[in-house]
């Protein structure tokens, strides 16, 4: 099997990450994926750094060993506890991280109120904080800890009353105050994105990392000349911690939304 046939890893602490993976089969769609969803030590977001640093170093690690070529973090939280020591120590490795889309929302209209919301851990970490000083002369930045939020996602309850309760308690004071733009700076947020879209109101525009992540995974690819030459589509592969059938299922349902 030649370097370019290999799969793309794609690892989260959970199912949320597969929001940044339809993104990469979307263009990508000849690659193979090998998505691994760390569930069993979810959340990370209520961890500590070293703690969630030590499981993305395992994660990779056991990803690089079923001969990946490239890995996307797609998650935040492990993002901003792992990422700079993955690169340290596998520097030849295309490795792509996702970060809270600040950006394109604190920029969107000057001046405006744009709430990020994230796993307590992304938002207490430095990585964060240089994120946000870098734009805030542009907007006002609003930073909202969802402690809870990516357990609704992993349990796959994405419709019913507590959830919909859950997120109008969470987001009540920006129904009240209204904001711009909201980022939803967690991979398993976009999966909630109607419900929060409906409590925040149809003018709030929301950005996920998603697509940019995708982006610039592509762009890697093709630097190192990694990319597929297949013009078939190629497969997605889940695996999971838990080793439950009903998270699989549950990821090929998420994929499928
Ligand atoms: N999906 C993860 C993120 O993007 C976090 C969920 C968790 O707390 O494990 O931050």
């Amino acid at each position: 099997m030649s370097k370019q046939t290999k799969p793309i890893a794609v690892f989260d602490s959970g199912v949320g990450g597969i929001s940044v993976l339809r993104e990469l089969v979307k263009i990508l769609p000849n690659e193979d994926y090998i998505y691994y969803g760390d569930s069993k030590n979810a959340p990370y977001g209520m961890k500590d750094k070293e703690q969630v640093k030590e499981l993305t170093i395992a994660a990779a690690e056991y990803l690089f060993a079923q001969g990946a070529k490239g890995l996307v973090v797609a998650c935040n939280t492990a993002t901003s506890a792992g990422v700079r020591a993955l690169r340290e120590k596998y520097p030849e490795i295309p490795l792509v991280g996702i970060e809270p889309a600040v950006k394109p929302a604190a920029t969107l209209k000057p001046g405006g109120r744009v709430l990020v919301m994230a796993t307590p851990m992304t938002i207490r970490e430095e990585k964060f904080r240089n994120l946000m000083a870098q734009y805030s002369d542009d907007a006002e930045i609003l930073p909202l800890p969802c402690p809870g939020l990516m357990d609704f996602v992993e349990r796959g309850d994405l419709h019913s009353d507590d959830f919909k309760k859950y997120l109008e308690e969470l987001l009540y004071e920006y129904r009240k105050h209204p904001v711009d733009a909201a980022v939803l700076g967690c991979t398993h947020y976009p999966f909630a994105k109607d419900m929060i879209q409906e409590i925040l109101g149809k003018d709030v525009v929301i950005f996920d990392g998603g697509e940019g992540t995708a982006r610039e995974m592509k762009r890697r690819l093709a630097e190192a000349d990694l990319l597929n030459p297949s013009t078939e589509n190629g497969k997605v592969e889940f695996q999971n911690s838990l080793e439950d059938e009903k998270k699989i299922q549950l990821c090929q349902q998420l994929l499928q939304m």
